[in-house]
């Protein structure tokens, strides 16, 4: 039990810190294409032909932590690979685009 507390602890503790670096890497990096609040620049959806979701769907945030690593890393259909970007900047903008629910 006493395990369980620190672990959940810890846990609350890594999302506060990484948001709000994420919130920086989101502007930087997927903010372009995303918008801001993640509903999608309807610019964007029209020039890849693509219907883009809101991240803050219920959709999109039911996909896991690995599955948003996936899409940044190795792109998702029409959305390419986001480079240069480190572990901890691709674990801090998970946690902001969590927040954005
Ligand atoms: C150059 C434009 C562009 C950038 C930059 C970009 N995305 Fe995307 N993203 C897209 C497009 C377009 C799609 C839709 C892909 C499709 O459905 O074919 C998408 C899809 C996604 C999806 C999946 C949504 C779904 O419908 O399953 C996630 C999650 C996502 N992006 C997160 C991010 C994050 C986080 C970043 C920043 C690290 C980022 N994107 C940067 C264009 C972009």
């Amino acid at each position: 039990m006493k395990a369980i507390t620190i672990v959940f602890i810890a846990g609350c503790g890594l999302l506060s810190a990484g948001a709000p670096e994420g919130k920086a890497v989101f502007a930087a990096k997927c903010q372009p294409c995303h918008g801001p609040n993640g509903e999608g620049k309807a610019a964007i959806a029209k020039m890849y032909n693509v219907e883009m979701h809101l991240l803050a769907s219920k959709e999109i945030q039911s996909k896991s932590d690995a599955d948003f690593k996936k899409t940044i890393t190795a792109g998702q259909g029409k959305m390419k690979p986001v480079s240069g970007l480190t572990d901890k900047q691709i674990e801090d903008v998970i946690a902001y685009v969590r927040t954005l629910k």
